[in-house]
């Protein structure tokens, strides 16, 4: 449990906010962090945690793409193929890394290392194609770059 396990940094972040219910995304973070994925519990304790019901933490959990509702693996790679970057190559970029890493997009590689997905717009339509992996920003990809990225990550 977050409470237990990371206690001091659960009360930094409830010490940052005026209400507890606005400590949520902060918390699903660190529970994130923690178990690898918002499941069932980590929604339940971050309710508690923040006096919300867990039917409204789940819904924060559903809206945003940030948060993973399954287990993913080790690397999230999240490549954005809304329209500005399938108008630069997103398209055929996102199949070269179906086919670096052996999965379609949505699919976890079977070692739990790479979990391959796709995105609507990370704000970084001007460096497309771009994918951000773990939350860091990779931009202007080719399929020589990615290959390394992945390389290097293994
Ligand atoms: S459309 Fe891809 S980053 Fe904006």
């Amino acid at each position: 449990m977050i409470k237990e396990k990371r206690a001091s940094d659960v009360e930094k972040i409830l010490a940052k906010y005026p209400s507890k219910r606005s400590a949520v995304m902060p918390l699903l973070y660190l529970a994130q962090e923690e178990y690898g994925y918002c499941n069932d519990a980590a929604i339940r304790e971050v309710a508690e945690l923040t006096a919300l019901d867990p039917t409204e933490v789940k819904s924060v959990v559903g809206f945003y793409t940030m948060f993973f509702e399954e287990k993913t693996g080790t690397y999230v790679v999240e490549v954005c193929d809304d329209l500005p970057c399938a108008l630069r190559g997103a398209d055929a970029f996102v199949r070269h890394c179906e086919h670096k890493l052996g999965v379609r997009a949505g699919e976890t590689t079977p070692d739990g290392k790479f979990t391959l997905r796709t995105v609507m717009c990370i704000a970084a339509c001007d460096r497309a194609p771009v994918a951000q992996v773990n939350r860091e920003y990779h931009y202007s990809l080719t399929p020589e770059s990615f290959d390394k990225l992945v390389d290097d990550l293994k």
